[in-house]
């Protein structure tokens, strides 16, 4: 079993190495119509941009005021300073463009688009309309009235035309290929005096904005509470939490005190989704922390085995015993870091980037695949499995 999922792993590693390799040297087929959500990315090729439309700025609108989380600067700086190959793009929220339908692509923010799709009657053909989501279904408004508006997707969901991963974990040259090889690495950090443990006071950490979310994480947590200390952070104390980290202190600052004190990241996702795994998960797996992870992402698929703990594989009980277990023992601490020299973490800064510099280069394909995006709805929501409010119980 061990040993099956490793090799998983493995080959998805493979395909991750195929991929950047079929990335620069694969032509996509001209299909003509794409009749359901097409499940192959967009993967813009030099080949098929030609020079002469680079000289052409492509206008990318967007509906929505601000890229939440993704701070990628509006204009063409934001393709520049991300360092895209094909740069020529400018976004831009200001809707008289959409006046004199001056647009190349529309970029639709659909978790806030709930009165249903901008109605353009002298919409183009060649305008490319994009739902743009980062968020999970349960977020969204239903997307049956979207039916054949799009062209394109740009989701979290790995099979969007253009992904928009939260973050990413990639093998290094030295990652071991086998799991007797990794066991090994594992038992030589556990032998060793490599101590990450060492100087941290607490136990685990919290850190919440919303206290009523539909994974039911608060239950957890409560439950998780009757057993082990597990301290909560939030703005103005909500959730029953300390305001440890003012604005000021956000984000980076934030996570530097807390990876000194702390042993464990509660990295519990709001919605618990197909695939819906944010930056929380990446940011504090990034750090000196392990991260316990509660949330609809196949993490075996996404992160080196053991390092870092599902709560889903336990109920709030058992996992305060295993906790309190590895809290004794230094050395099994230790092993849940046996991964950082063979791999990178990549954050949703960078992936973020990437999928801009993506989209960027297939606004300049030409000729333009013709796509249609179908079945939305059933793709988004059906297809995405979110467990509502399941139970946490305390025994
Ligand atoms: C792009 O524009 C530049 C300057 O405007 C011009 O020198 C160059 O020839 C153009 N390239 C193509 C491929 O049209
Ligand atoms: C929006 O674009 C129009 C036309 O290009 C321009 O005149 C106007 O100043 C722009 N508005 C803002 C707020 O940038
Ligand atoms: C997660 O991925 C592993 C490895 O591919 C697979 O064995 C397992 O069935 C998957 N779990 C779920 C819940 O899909
Ligand atoms: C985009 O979608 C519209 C609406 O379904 C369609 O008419 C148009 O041909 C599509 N364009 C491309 C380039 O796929």
């Amino acid at each position: 079993m061990m040993k099956n999922s490793n090799t998983v792993i493995k080959l998805l590693l493979l395909a991750m190495i195929a991929t950047v390799i079929i990335f620069t040297t694969y032509m996509p087929p001209q299909s003509q119509y794409v009749s359901q959500i097409s499940d192959i990315p967009i993967r813009p090729t030099s080949t098929k941009i030609q020079l002469s439309i680079l000289n052409k700025t492509k206008i990318v609108l967007l509906t929505y005021p601000q890229l939440w989380g993704f701070r990628f600067t509006m204009g063409r700086l934001g393709f520049i300073n991300a360092g895209c190959e094909v740069t020529n793009c400018l976004l831009t929220t200001n809707h008289s463009y959409v006046k004199d339908y001056n647009f190349d692509a529309f970029l639709v923010h659909t978790p806030t688009q709930r009165k249903g799709p901008w109605i353009l009657p002298n919409r183009r053909p060649d305008q490319i309309f994009i739902m743009f989501s980062t968020e999970p279904p349960d977020h969204m408004p239903r997307l049956d009235p979207f039916e054949d508006y799009f062209n394109w997707t740009m989701t979290y969901l790995p099979e969007s035309d253009i992904p928009l991963p939260y973050g990413r974990i990639e093998p290094l040259s030295g990652a071991p290929n086998t799991e007797i090889e990794r066991l090994g690495i594992q038992e030589h950090i556990r032998l060793s005096s490599v101590n990450p443990a060492k100087g941290k006071t607490k136990l685990a950490i919290w850190m919440v904005s919303n206290c009523h979310a539909r994974s039911n994480r608060m239950q957890y947590v409560r439950n998780l509470q009757k057993y082990v200390d597990v301290d909560i952070i939030s703005n103005e104390g909500k959730c029953g939490g300390q305001d440890l980290c003012p604005k000021k202190r956000k984000g980076a600052t934030c996570y530097d005190i807390i990876e000194k004190t702390y042993k464990f990241y509660l990295a519990f996702e709001n919605s618990i989704c197909r695939d819906y795994v944010t930056e929380k998960f990446f940011d504090s797996i990034g750090r000196n922390l392990v991260p316990i992870v509660l949330g609809g992402a196949n993490y075996s698929m996404i992160a080196p085995k053991h390092s870092y703990i599902n709560a889903l594989d336990y109920s709030p009980r058992q996992l305060a015993e295993y906790l309190k277990e590895i809290d004794q023992d230094d050395s099994l601490y230790a092993e849940f870091f046996w991964w950082k020299p063979f791999y990178r973490v990549v954050n949703l800064h960078q992936t973020n980037k990437e999928s801009f510099c993506n989209l960027c280069a297939a606004l300049h394909e030409t000729p333009a695949e013709k796509r249609v995006a179908k079945g939305l709805q059933k793709w988004y929501f059906e297809g995405s499995h979110c467990l509502v409010k399941p139970k946490f119980d305390s025994t």
